[in-house]
């Protein structure tokens, strides 16, 4: 008898528990996971302060990521300049009076979705880029 009861509020634990990840996979599953939000939002958190929500940036301040030719150029020298700092051929000197913060620190993975985002927004149809890609960047900098 009492292994029964045992049993049947087991099973209806479980019912529960397979009821949760049902709603937590459909609530998940519409929005909010595929790699592009996640690019957005971590470009929401990081670079949308500096480089505004539309990629419009701030005359004299910081530089639009529309209309400008490093976004959507080579990736490699994207990711120099995005993680290192390594000033692109293309980015004007003395226009713009802020400084940008290097971002090697974050993942290959959060690099790649940023930079997927901003190439595939705000007017821009550039290639996606990879986890690859940015380790390949990563490799010429041995220790970050
Ligand atoms: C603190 C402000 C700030 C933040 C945060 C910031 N940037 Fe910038 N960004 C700048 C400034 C300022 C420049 C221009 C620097 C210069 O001319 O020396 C720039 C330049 C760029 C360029 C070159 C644009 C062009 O005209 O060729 C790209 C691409 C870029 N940033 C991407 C990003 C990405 C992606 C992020 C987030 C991971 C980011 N930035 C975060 C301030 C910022």
């Amino acid at each position: 008898m009492i292994k029964e009861s045992t049993r049947s509020g087991g099973l209806r634990r479980q019912g529960a528990l397979a009821l949760g990840i049902l709603l937590a996979g459909g609530i998940t599953g519409c929005h909010a996971t595929g790699p592009d939000d996640r690019g957005q939002r971590l470009y929401a958190n990081i670079c949308q302060a500096c480089h505004q929500r539309d990629g419009s940036g701030v005359s004299g301040m910081q530089p639009p990521l529309a209309g400008t030719p490093v976004p959507i150029g080579e990736k490699a020298v994207l990711l120099g300049w995005v993680m290192y700092g390594e000033r692109p051929a293309a980015l004007p000197r003395g226009v713009y009076r802020n400084a940008m913060p290097q971002f090697y620190f974050l993942k290959d993975e959060d690099l790649a979705a940023i930079l997927t985002y901003v190439r595939s927004h705000f007017g821009n149809t550039a290639s996606v880029v990879t986890a690859d890609d940015v380790a390949q960047v990563r490799h010429r900098h041995p220790g970050t």
